[in-house]
């Protein structure tokens, strides 16, 4: 089956191993790219998307740059995970594509209605370029045919003990994609975490002699560090590859549908997802809620095998 989709990045390692698998893998179509600030900058964003492209030797697909902050919140300065670069120990070539000169929003509005069927969006990064979009060309909601994001958890956080950082760093944003109507799919931590690829994997991908192999060995390579002991973990994810994964292999994931909210208060709740998995519920409040299919487990084996045999040359 053909998924025509349209990503949208914040680029990033995960989002780069993510960009490739989808260029990649037969059944995905990427109608374009927007991009989102989140692990950097969006320029960086931008141009760390385009190179990607390059390594895995794309056909021309348009890319955009979006926005620059968080809808209410100021930009921020770029987390430790992904390095200085965005790309961890991973040096790409300078690119020769160009971006469109248009704002993401527009190229997303511009693919959108110029394409056959309603189209999926991927999102792998703060949702503001889409709560932009939403908010601007809400009549756009009919073009979309669901919105795949990685974002949120029904159990922990990353960002903060509850918050995921995707949906942390745009609260608001998460807010108004939620409450649009446009069907949602939630890719949260709950598996996220859960697609683990040990060391000799990974000394094994970083030995080979294709470029591609040894850029996801290089990726893979950057240590993810517990910063309570400040030890690196014994392993590596792939993050939001998982993400596409689901999206054409939805067989390896267990779903279930909740109601699904974020938390907008200041304090220690901001940008925590909440998911009401209560059988009986009682509403003390009129906050309406959305309601997502949420991918809470994995067959972590078969995800990991998909990835790779995607990925990398056989
Ligand atoms: C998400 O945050 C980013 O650092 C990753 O690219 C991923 O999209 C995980 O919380
Ligand atoms: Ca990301």
């Amino acid at each position: 089956m053909a998924h025509h989709i349209i990503m949208d990045v914040d680029t990033g390692i995960d989002d780069a191993m993510s960009i490739m698998f989808a260029v990649r893998h037969p059944d995905v179509e990427i109608h374009a790219i927007s991009c989102v600030a989140g692990n950097g900058p969006v320029h960086q964003v931008a141009d760390n998307t385009l190179k990607v492209l390059d390594l895995v030797n794309a056909p021309e697909i348009p890319v955009a740059a979006g926005a620059r902050q968080p809808l209410i919140e100021p930009a921020r300065p770029p987390g430790a995970v992904h390095g200085a670069s965005g790309l961890g120990r991973l040096r790409l070539p300078h690119t020769s594509r160009t971006m469109e000169s248009v704002h993401a929003v527009e190229l997303i509005r511009r693919t959108l209605l110029t394409a056959e069927e309603p189209l999926t969006i991927v999102a792998s990064a703060p949702l503001t370029n889409l709560a932009l979009l939403l908010r601007t060309y809400p009549e756009l909601s009919e073009r979309i045919e669901r919105i795949l994001f990685m974002g949120g958890s029904a159990s922990v956080g990353n960002a903060t003990a509850v918050a995921e950082f995707n949906i942390w760093h745009d609260p608001e944003a998460a807010f108004i994609v939620f409450s649009s109507g446009v069907p949602l799919v939630m890719y949260g931590l709950d598996v996220f975490n859960r697609i683990r690829v040990d060391a000799a994997r990974i000394a094994e991908l970083t030995a080979c002699a294709d470029p591609v192999a040894t850029a996801v060995g290089s990726l893979l390579g950057n240590e993810i560090v517990d910063q309570a002991t400040g030890r690196a973990l014994p392993y590596s994810m792939i993050g939001d590859a998982g993400t596409i994964c689901a999206l054409v292999a939805p067989e390896l994931y267990s779903f279930e549908t909740w109601p699904l909210q974020v938390d907008l208060a200041p304090g220690l709740g901001r940008g925590q997802t909440q998911v009401d998995r209560r059988r009986t519920v009682y509403r003390r409040d009129d906050t309406p809620w959305a309601s997502a299919s949420i991918a809470l487990d994995a067959d972590t084996d078969s995800v990991l095998e998909l990835f790779f045999s995607t990925v990398l040359p056989q």
